[in-house]
């Protein structure tokens, strides 16, 4: 009641009209037999809401509408695009919701299809097929598929949504095998604008197909399903290991060295950061270590595993267990910031150095200390987008970078929307200056990961002009009005980069 009367108090006849507007549209959904219309009061509109991994994402759209079936999507979609009930309101699409950024997968003044009762895994032993609904989450795939003994590549944090990952690219601890998640989509089910079910796979709508690898699923439609090539898997080695930040020389050289042997080691992955936990006060470093083929210590992990360290928890697990160890902490406004680089020792060492500089700052400013960091370094060797390509391609234009390079993902969590507004400017500040190095020093790579991109930069744009015109090419065709370019605005839209445009460093001044 309190939005019907806010606005006729402050006297904003527009806000009232689209007010009653959006209402109307939601009574729409409901009318149209739709089970399960979520609206603000409702216990349930409340789980779905704090669900979004990260505070800041957590918006109130009128209503949450929640599709279980193609069938069904077909229906919102229809309503939502159609020029009745709801010709003047925007919409969001959501599936694992486990962007950081506010209006990426939800959406004030509007309604948000949520995607997360469309959970179903199924697995054809014939084709090895798994055939995967885009609101689960890795840790339900894998539930599936670990008994049987098959895997795919996905998460590695188990609550991670698989329809953002996997048309982000998403890298899991395969990619030195198989290329990036997408790689190993044979087939996407979506749901286009004009409420039609389109198949896109290598023989059909092959132009879609891979576009959709990479280019973000919400430039096109809806995808409805993900049907993902398996293979045979028993279970990993791997875990986590913690060492002190004294160690930070050696694990530097240990790694620049593991990123240019990932191509004679392909079963091997390595992630390492710099994190501040609040209960150690401090920075430590941790890593993952995984072998997917199951070898116990093999000798690819020799110089880490030379290092001495605080502790670990390597052994033989499964795909599952692995990525549940990984879950990082929910409940946080997470601000996140990306950029890759040249294998470069010393440009590695600066990003560490601003990265403690950064959190020295922030210790100061923190009004409450309770704030979680991470510095986080994967390999990103020119062997992944090889596999890609074999695997018929995708639009990351990985493949145009001839060097083996390093991923970064730089972020901070922090609890209230007074620090996050603080430590949003100083952390793209510390990213900008990590990019004016790398580029100084002639290091860094054009090309930002859209899986961790914060909502300024540019990632689509990052994937080079040919890309940028299949993916603009794809967008046109099946979505010739552009409803999902305008009336649903969230996440990376391909109609917002510039033709010719490289963004390579942060914009801070736009956003101060
Ligand atoms: C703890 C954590 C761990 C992570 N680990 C990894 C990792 O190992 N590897 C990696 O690559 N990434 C990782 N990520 C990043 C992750 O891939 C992205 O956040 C991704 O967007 C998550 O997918 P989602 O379904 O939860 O996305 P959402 O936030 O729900 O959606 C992302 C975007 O896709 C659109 N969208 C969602 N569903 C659909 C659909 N069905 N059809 C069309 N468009 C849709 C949304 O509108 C939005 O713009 C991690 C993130 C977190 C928070
Ligand atoms: C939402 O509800 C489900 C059960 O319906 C429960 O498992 C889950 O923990 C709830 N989530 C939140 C954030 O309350
Ligand atoms: C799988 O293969 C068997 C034997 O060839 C066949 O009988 C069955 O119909 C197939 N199942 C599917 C789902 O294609
Ligand atoms: C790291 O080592 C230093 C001594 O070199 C010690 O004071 C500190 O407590 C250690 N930190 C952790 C997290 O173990
Ligand atoms: C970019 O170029 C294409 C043609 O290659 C054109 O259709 C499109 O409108 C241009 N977009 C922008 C934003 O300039």
């Amino acid at each position: 009641m309190l939005g019907v009367i806010l606005p006729v108090i402050l006297g904003l006849p527009a806000a009232l009209a689209q007010y009653e507007a959006i209402d109307t549209c939601c009574q729409a959904l409901q009318g149209a037999g739709l089970q399960n219309v979520l609206f603000s009061g409702d216990a349930a509109y409340k789980n779905r809401t704090e669900s979004y991994w990260s505070v800041s994402a957590q918006l109130t759209p009128h209503c949450i509408v929640q599709p279980t079936s193609t069938d069904d999507v077909v229906k919102v979609v229809n309503i939502l695009v159609g020029d009745g009930a709801c010709s003047s309101t925007k919409f969001a699409v959501r599936s694992g919701g486990h962007t950081t950024w506010a209006g990426s997968n939800n959406i004030e003044d509007g309604i948000t299809v949520d995607l997360g009762l469309m959970t179903e895994v199924t697995f054809d032993k014939n084709t090895t097929v798994a055939s995967i609904g885009p609101g689960s989450r890795w840790n339900g795939v894998y539930a599936v598929l670990d008994p049987l003994g098959y895997t795919v590549p996905g998460g590695r944090a188990g609550t991670v949504g698989v329809a953002g990952f996997l048309t982000g690219g998403g890298n899991s601890f395969y990619a030195a095998r198989k290329g990036f998640a997408c790689d190993n989509v044979v087939n996407f089910e979506l749901v286009t604008a004009d409420g039609k079910v389109v198949n896109a796979n290598a023989n059909e709508n092959a132009d879609l197909f891979q576009a959709l690898k990479g280019g973000s699923g919400g430039n096109f439609g809806i995808v409805t399903r993900f049907d993902m090539q398996a293979f045979l898997a028993g279970n990993l080695w791997g875990g986590t290991a913690t060492y002190n930040k004294s160690v930070t020389a050696q694990q530097i050289d240990a790694y620049v060295k593991w990123t240019d042997n990932v191509e004679n080691y392909q079963a091997g992955s390595s992630i390492i950061f710099w994190s501040y936990l609040p209960v150690m006060s401090d920075i430590v470093i941790l890593a993952a270590y995984e072998d997917t083929e199951g070898e116990e210590a093999p000798a690819g992990f020799d110089e880490f595993l030379a290092i001495d360290r605080i502790a670990d928890t390597l052994r033989l697990d499964s795909h599952k267990a692995l990525t549940d160890e990984l879950e990082q902490a929910a409940g946080y406004r997470d601000i996140w910031f990306t950029m890759t680089f040249t294998n470069d020792k010393e440009i590695f060492t600066k990003i560490v150095d601003l990265n403690t500089a950064f959190v020295e700052e922030w210790k100061l400013l923190s009004a409450d200390g309770d704030f979680i960091t991470q510095c986080m370094f994967q390999s990103i060797p020119t062997i992944f987008s090889k596999h890609s390509v074999e695997r018929g391609g995708n639009v990351l234009g990985l493949d145009k970078v001839d060097k083996n390079a390093i991923m970064l993902l730089f972020d901070i969590a922090v609890k209230t929307p007074e620090e996050e507004a603080l430590a949003r400017p100083l952390l793209r500040s510390y990213g900008r200056k990590m990019q004016e190095f790398a580029a100084k020093k002639g290091g860094l790579v054009d090309w930002q990961f859209l899986n961790y991109a914060d909502s300024y930069q540019n990632p689509l744009g990052s994937y080079g002009a040919e890309n940028v015109e299949k993916i603009r090419a794809a967008a046109a065709k099946f979505d010739p009005q552009g409803i999902f370019q305008t009336k649903a605005p969230g996440g990376f839209k391909i109609s917002k980069v510039e033709n010719g445009s490289k963004e390579t460093s942060a914009p801070i001044e736009k956003e101060l």
